[in-house]
């Protein structure tokens, strides 16, 4: 039904263009102004009217209204709400791309950007869905289609609250033996829903760009493709192991990728703390299908002894990664990290203190 409002004034075309602005900028005003209008618009110096018009919040009627709408971008809401706020993309970018788009709002791209993205990587923490960062729902909700790839199906339950389309990624380890295969796969299908239309999002467990081969080939393709991408902070194994140690390792600290150090033969400095990561696949390119065990980190004993000794104390961690599940530090020597009895299955890391 069109709306009668009288004739917007330049002053009233700035007042609801700042109150658009502040929409983009500001998720809990944009949702407040879609659910009520009145109590969002009650402290601003809008006139009835065009508090009127911002509360109905239609493109056409705002467009015919004079509000230079180029400016502004349609996304449709949770639940297929179609509603319109404002962006700071000029549509022509859009067709630069060469693909539709039906995009968020969602304005937290790199390096100070407003420009939304085609693709966020993004990552739910360590500890079930307790780590979600607000700032990771808010593309969640804002993304066409989410790719998961976590051992956790309360996260795929979680994430659908936010977004209908969820996908779970864990099938593309089926049939394929290296890893890195699978990751170059799921970057292929995360750029290729990207470029038909997006944005989409890819969720990881932890960090998602902390050992992540998925998200670097994903943000090479992205690059090379002129697709956007925004990669958001998570909380990592790296936090949690920091705070299940109780060592604040801002004064110094060495974080290898168990296979990387050794192949590389990086040899660390004994006199600053070492975080160890990835032992479960030690010098091992293929997907882990069995459990493994401490007979597999061999290489990584030989590799260190020479630097540390046999007897050095090490830790194995794992940080509670399950809602109710416990952190588990196993104090034991260097040599006995090789015992049958190591169990590496929940994808623990080893922390090596300095000598002396
Ligand atoms: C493929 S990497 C992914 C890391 C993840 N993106 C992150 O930010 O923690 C997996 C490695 O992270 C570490 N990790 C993951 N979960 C952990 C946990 N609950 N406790 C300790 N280390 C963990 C282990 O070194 C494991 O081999």
């Amino acid at each position: 039904m069109p709306i009668e409002v009288t004739p917007l004034t330049p002053d009233g075309k700035e007042r609801v263009e700042a109150v658009l602005r502040r929409a983009a900028d500001d998720i809990s005003f944009r949702e407040l102004l879609l659910s009520n209008p009145s109590e969002a618009l009650k402290d601003t110096d809008l006139t009835a009217g065009e508090a009127e018009v911002l509360a109905r919040m239609r493109r056409v009627a705002l467009e015919e209204w004079g509000v230079d709408v180029r400016s502004f971008r349609s996304f449709v809401l949770d639940n297929g709400n179609k509603v319109t706020v404002p962006g700071d993309i000029n549509p022509s970018d859009d067709n630069e791309k060469g693909h539709a788009t039906q995009r968020g709002p969602f304005s937290c791209a790199r390096k100070g950007s407003r420009m939304p993205s085609d693709i966020y990587l993004l990552g739910t923490g360590i500890r079930g869905t307790l780590h979600f960062t607000n700032e990771t729902i808010q593309a969640l909700r804002v993304c066409r289609a989410v790719y998961v790839l976590h051992p956790d199906t309360m996260v795929l339950d979680y994430v659908r609250k936010y977004c209908d389309d969820v996908h779970d990624l864990n099938t593309f380890y089926d049939g394929r033996e290296i890893r890195q295969d699978v990751y170059s796969a799921i970057a292929d299908r995360l750029i290729e829903e990207a470029g038909r239309s997006g944005p989409v999002a890819f969720l990881v467990h932890g960090h998602p760009l902390f050992l992540v081969s998925a998200t670097e080939y994903t943000l090479d393709q992205a690059a090379s493709k002129g697709l956007k991408t925004t990669v958001l902070a998570a909380v990592s194994s790296f936090d949690t192991t920091l705070c299940d140690l109780g060592i604040d390792y801002g004064y110094g600290v060495q974080i290898f990728d168990s296979t990387t150090m050794i192949e590389n033969t990086w040899a660390p400095n004994p006199a600053v703390p070492l975080l160890v990561f990835q032992l479960a696949t030690t010098c091992n390119r293929r997907v882990v299908k069995d459990r493994p065990a401490g007979p597999i980190l061999k290489p990584l004993v030989d590799f260190l002894t020479p630097v540390y000794g046999p007897s050095h104390h090490v830790r194995i961690v794992h940080s509670g990664a399950a809602l109710l599940e416990e952190t588990e530090v196993i104090d034991l020597r260097l040599s006995e990290l090789t015992a049958d009895d190591i169990d590496l299955e929940r994808r623990p890391t080893l922390y090596v203190p300095p000598l002396g």
